[in-house]
C-alpha cells in the first residue's frame, strides 16, 4: 500500500494479525459476528511516517456508543486543566474576543475550563453519546469529523480561531490532508494549532506496541509532524514531551515563518535521529522486539496458571486490546479484567472475550497477580493500591519489559 500522506510506497515492518475494534466490549451474542481486520504498522521512508496499514471505516470505532470518557482518570482531568491554563496564559492575550475550537472534544475534559471562564469555544466531536455529556457541563459542541467543509462551517458562524487544539485525536485521523486543509481555513493569521497524542519515541524505547491499535492510525514523531503539516503552510515550532498514555508529544504549529522556531524543536529531532526514527531498521528491530515480549508474557503466564495462580487484569483499556489478540491471551489465563467504566462492566473484552467485571470486585476476588493494562497510570493506581500488596499481591507488567513487580515499584515507575 502507499503512504497515506505523501503516497509513496513503502515497506511493512511489523504485523499483528486479526484484531477487533479495540473499544468494543460486547456481550455473549455478539461473538458470532464480531468483526476482525488485519493489524499491520508500516514506516513511509520518504515523509517518516509511521501508520496503520489497514484500518476499519471511522464509524465502526467512533459511534453512538462510544466506551471512552476522557474523564475517568482523575490524572487526566488534572493534565487538562493545565492545558487549558498554559493557552490562556500563553496564547491567548485577547480573552474577550478569543475563540478556541478543541478537535475530537470528548466529554468536555478541556474546553469546561473554557466554558466555566466563558471564553467563546466549540468542541467538535463525532461521538454523540460523549458530546451529550459535554453539554451537561456547559460545553458547546457539535457532533461531527473535522475537515474542509465543517472548517468552512465554524469560520462562518464564529470567526478564525485563535487555538483549535486537540488531545489523543489527530493520531486517529486517517485523511489529515482534510484535517490540514480545514486548519488552514479556520487558523487566524497568527493562531497557532496545537496538537498531542502518544509519541513514536516513547514507544519504540518501551516496546510498548500496545499504542497500535485500531483508532491510531498514526504514531507520529516531530519529524513526521513537520512533513505532514508542512504540506498545508504550517510549521513546528515548539514542542513538549507530556507523561501521558505512556509518554506523549505535544506539537505546536503556526502558519510559516510567524513565530520563532524554539530551541525545543532542534532538541527533540536530534534525539529522534538518535533513535533512528528516520530508518526502517528501527522498525524491523521494533518488530521483533515485540515478538520477545508477546513469548515472555505467555510464558509467564502459563507458569503461573501451572503454578494454580489467580491472575487477573487491572483495567480494560483499548489498548490491551492489542496485547491479548497478539498474544492470544483469553479467559484461560486472565480470568477477568476489572475496571471503572460502567459501559464495559458485564460485557467481554474484544476478541479474546475476557469476562469485564466491576472494580468494586477487585477487593474481594483477592487475586493473587494482576497484569497492569493501565500502565501509563501507573503511578495513580499504585498509589491507591497499596492494599493489593498487603495481602500479598503482584503487579505484572509488559512495558518496557515483562516482568512481576515487587513492592518496590520505583524502578519500573522510572523505566516508563
Ligand atoms: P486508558 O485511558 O489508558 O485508555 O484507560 C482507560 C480505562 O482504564 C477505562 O476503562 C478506565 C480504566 N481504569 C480503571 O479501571 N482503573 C484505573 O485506576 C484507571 C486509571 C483506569
Ligand atoms: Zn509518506
Amino acid at each position: 500500500m502507499n503512504c497515506r500522506i505523501c503516497s509513496n510506497s513503502q515497506i511493512v515492518p511489523a504485523s499483528f494479525g486479526n484484531m477487533p475494534i479495540a473499544n468494543r466490549f460486547l456481550e455473549e451474542k455478539d461473538f458470532i459476528k464480531e468483526y476482525f481486520f488485519p493489524m499491520a504498522a508500516a514506516f513511509c521512508s520518504h515523509c517518516k511516517t509511521f501508520q496503520l496499514v489497514e484500518q476499519p471505516k471511522p464509524e465502526m470505532m467512533f459511534h453512538e456508543q462510544y466506551a471512552f470518557f476522557s474523564s475517568t482518570s482523575k490524572s487526566m482531568a488534572k493534565h487538562f486543566q493545565k492545558m487549558a491554563s498554559n493557552y490562556i496564559q500563553n496564547y491567548l492575550p485577547d480573552l474577550k474576543n478569543a475563540f478556541v475550537v478543541e478537535l475530537g472534544s470528548n466529554d468536555g475534559i478541556m474546553l469546561q475550563h473554557f466554558a466555566k471562564a466563558k471564553i467563546s469555544h466549540l468542541g467538535v466531536e463525532p461521538s454523540q453519546n460523549v458530546a451529550a455529556v459535554s453539554k451537561e457541563k456547559g460545553v458547546n459542541a457539535i457532533s461531527k469529523f473535522f475537515s474542509k467543509e465543517t472548517a468552512t462551517e465554524i469560520l462562518k458562524e464564529y470567526g478564525p480561531a485563535d487555538i483549535i487544539s486537540s488531545a489523543n485525536v489527530m493520531c486517529h485521523i486517517p485523511d489529515l490532508n482534510s484535517v490540514g486543509r480545514g486548519v488552514d481555513i479556520l487558523l487566524k493569521g497568527e493562531g497557532v494549532f496545537v496538537f498531542e497524542d502518544p509519541y513514536l519515541g516513547d514507544v519504540i524505547e518501551k516496546t510498548s506496541y500496545d499504542q497500535i491499535y485500531d483508532e491510531h492510525v498514526y504514531l507520529f514523531s516531530v519529524q513526521s509532524v513537520a512533513n505532514i503539516f508542512g504540506r498545508h503552510g504550517l510549521e513546528v515550532f515548539h514542542v513538549e514531551p507530556q507523561e501521558t498514555h505512556g509518554g506523549s508529544m505535544r506539537y505546536y504549529l503556526c502558519r510559516k515563518n510567524k513565530r520563532p522556531i524554539q530551541g525545543s524543536v532542534t532538541e527533540q529531532l536530534k534525539v529522534e535521529e538518535k533513535l533512528g526514527l528516520d530508518k526502517p531498521e528501527t522498525f524491523r528491530a521494533f518488530s521483533k522486539s515485540c515478538e520477545k515480549n508477546r513469548d515472555d508474557f505467555v510464558a509467564l503466564l502459563k507458569k503461573l496458571k501451572q503454578d494454580g495462580k489467580k491472575v487477573v487484569g487491572y483495567a480494560a483499556t483499548s489498548k490491551s486490546t492489542t496485547i491479548l489478540n497478539y498474544c492470544g491471551i483469553g479467559p484461560d489465563l486472565i480470568e477477568c479484567i476489572y475496571d471503572t467504566t460502567p459501559l464495559k462492566q458485564g460485557k467481554y473484552s474484544p476478541g479474546m472475550h475476557i469476562p469485564i467485571r466491576s472494580y468494586d470486585y477487585f477487593k474481594d476476588d483477592k487475586p493473587d497477580y494482576a497484569v497492569l493494562f493501565a500502565w501509563n497510570h501507573a503511578k495513580e493506581i499504585f498509589g491507591k493500591e497499596q492494599e493489593f500488596l498487603g495481602w500479598g499481591g503482584k503487579w505484572i507488567v509488559f512495558v518496557p519489559e515483562v516482568g512481576v513487580l515487587e513492592a518496590d515499584d520505583s524502578r519500573f515507575l522510572h523505566a516508563i
